[in-house]
């Protein structure tokens, strides 16, 4: 199973620009907590406990205020900075020592999953040993997206292609990925595109090369969402806001996962509750508590 993780939360933010000029995307609240909970709990779902944060020159201090070594969480959290969006396979050149000689998936920062049958398919993802797994999602706009073509029988990828202009399938690559150790090495060899970043779609094609690019997708019951854009991200609060107020549950809740992991007591739940204050967030946590 893989253990690590790498959790993406470097950018510039500029599309939501005048909002993260002065604070990082991550740290924006999605309706009830800040982002970075939501591929957090992701990782945590699929039982890892082990991530290594990358963030922004500059910004490490708000991020270890909000979530410090992860103790009461149950999980170990490590930081390192980025010093300029470089693209996302850096993640794999940055996190090099972090990575060792393990397998490790890595999430960007501002994507949001969820689903009844999320779980499982995490744990399934978990499992690679060898190549590197990608997680698709159907989209209404293709041609807005990174797309793979699958082998249904064998959820082989036949081609990747960046935001095609011409209809070849509605399957985009969301930004949760499972990489086998070679993704290391692989990082290193990729040059930088014309926009001057290093390319997710590049590293994955030396996957795709050597035959070794599987996928898993979320089917209709799932859904994925991108917070990069305004419209984007005031959907994805709508869209926790009228789950949670619905079924009286929240959607990633750390303390939660974690406890029902079995990773977290009452001790650390009350750790929490008394470092967030008097606040819903606070008042969930007591109920669970209570329930418990
Ligand atoms: P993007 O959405 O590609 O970029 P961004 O967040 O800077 O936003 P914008 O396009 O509006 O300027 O990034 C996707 C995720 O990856 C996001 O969570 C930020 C993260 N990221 C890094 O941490 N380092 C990088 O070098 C890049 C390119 C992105």
């Amino acid at each position: 199973m893989i253990k690590k993780a790498i959790i993406l939360c470097g950018g510039t933010g500029s599309r939501l620009f005048p909002s993260t000029i002065s604070s990082n995307k991550q740290l924006l609240p999605i309706y009830d907590k800040p982002l970075i909970f939501y591929p957090l709990s992701v990782l945590m779902l699929a039982k890892i406990k082990n991530i290594l944060i990358i963030v922004n020159k500059g910004q490490l201090e708000q991020y270890k205020k909000l979530l410090s070594s992860g103790k009461d969480l149950g999980i170990k959290i490590s930081f390192q900075e980025q010093d300029k969006p470089r693209g996302l396979p850096d993640a794999f050149i940055i996190g090099e020592k972090f990575i060792n000689d393990n397998n490790v998936a890595m999430i960007l920062g501002d994507n949001f999953f969820y689903g009844q049958n999320l779980s499982k398919l995490l744990l399934e993802c978990a499992k690679i040993k060898s190549g590197a797994k990608i997680i698709l999602h159907s989209v209404q706009n293709p041609e807005q997206f990174g797309i793979a073509k699958i082998d249904k029988k064998s959820k082989k990828i036949i081609k990747i292609f960046e935001k095609p202009k011409r209809f070849i399938s509605n399957n985009a690559i969301t930004g949760l990925y499972f990489f086998d150790n070679k993704v290391i090495k692989y990082a290193k060899k990729i040059k930088p595109s014309k926009r001057g970043e290093l390319e997710i779609i590049d590293l994955l094609n030396k996957y795709k090369k050597n035959n070794k690019l599987y996928s898993e997708t979320i089917g209709r019951g799932g859904a994925w969402l991108d917070t990069g854009s305004i419209s984007d991200y005031y959907k994805t609060s709508a869209f926790v806001q009228a789950i949670e107020n619905r079924q009286g549950l929240k959607i990633a809740c750390l303390e939660e996962i974690s406890l029902l992991n079995g990773w977290i007591g009452k001790k650390q739940i009350l750790n929490r509750i008394n470092f967030y204050g008097n606040c819903e967030y606070s008042n969930y946590l007591k109920k669970l508590l209570k329930n418990k």
